[in-house]
């Protein structure tokens, strides 16, 4: 069984490789790529759920992309990622839903965009028996009030007080931290100042390892940030499928004989 200390004893030793996935056969194709953590993000608001942010994700959503994604996948660890206002309202209530995904949906851990008040909550869950990934810079989920996705911890300010905040959690017992579009050399001094490992999107080189979201990995959305890097084409390879699939019906191609359309020895029914 994958767990957290296998991750936190890569850190500093080898890259830790993370991607999202939301659905069984990714899974299974992230998982044999030897993946070492599949998050079930919340991105699938936007990515599968075809949302403009993240906000409209439910608590039942993220437990049942969790559960397709644990179903089929025998060796990453998996991270279900805590939707908007499912945490952070009611310590019973997020204490609960955080509960379900390891208890209903199979998730090994949680992540929860974080701030000052999820310090706490990271430590309550931590003693429950709940691993807590953090989350910090860049949290889609406070888009209303960025109004937009911009970088975070620009300057010396806001730089502080994602430290502080990493430091805290690290404090509170989370086993990795995820910094989201943060200036690279901010990831490398947050990375160097705690021991749990750093895991970067749109921060740099120097974290402990990289996550990306699937569908911008391999090629399947129609937009994606700069900071992430298309590694295939899978968006080209389905149009051009779904082109031939059209093509062989209308022209009478597809079935063929071999596709096992046999008549059965039937007599006429008229
Ligand atoms: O929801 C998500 O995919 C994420 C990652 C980008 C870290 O939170
Ligand atoms: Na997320």
């Amino acid at each position: 069984m994958p767990t957290v200390r296998d991750v936190r004893s890569k850190a500093g030793e080898e890259p830790i490789t993370m991607l999202t996935a939301y659905d069984a056969p990714t899974a299974s194709i992230v998982d044999e790529a030897g993946v070492d953590i599949i998050l079930v993000g919340d991105s699938l608001g936007n990515t599968t759920l075809g949302h403009e942010t993240t906000l409209p994700v439910t608590v039942d959503d993220m437990a049942r992309h969790t559960g397709a994604v644990a179903r089929a996948t025998e060796d990453a660890l998996i991270v279900a990622d805590m939707p908007f206002l499912s945490i952070g309202v009611d310590e019973a209530a997020s204490i609960e839903n955080a509960g379900r995904m390891l208890k209903e949906e199979d998730a090994h851990a949680v992540k929860l965009e974080c701030g000052p008040h999820t310090v706490d909550l990271t430590k309550k869950l931590v003693q429950l028996g709940i691993p807590v990934m953090a989350h910090l810079g860049l949290t889609p989920q406070h888009v209303n009030q960025y109004g937009g996705y911009p970088r975070q911890g620009t300057d010396q300010e806001a730089a502080e007080r994602i430290l502080e905040l990493a430091e805290a959690h690290e404090n509170a017992g989370a086993f990795s931290l995820v910094l989201e579009h943060v200036p690279s050399n901010l990831a490398a001094e947050v990375t160097d100042a705690i021991d749990i490992p750093t895991i970067g999107i749109g921060a740099g080189p120097d974290c402990d390892g990289q996550v990306l979201v699937v569908d911008d990995a391999v090629g399947l959305s129609e937009w994606t940030p700069s900071f992430s890097k298309q590694f295939g084409d899978v968006r080209g390879e389905m149009e051009s499928a779904i082109d031939d699939y059209v093509a062989a019906v209308e022209s009478g191609e597809f079935p063929a004989a071999e596709h096992g359309h046999e008549e059965s020895d039937l007599e006429e029914l008229y």
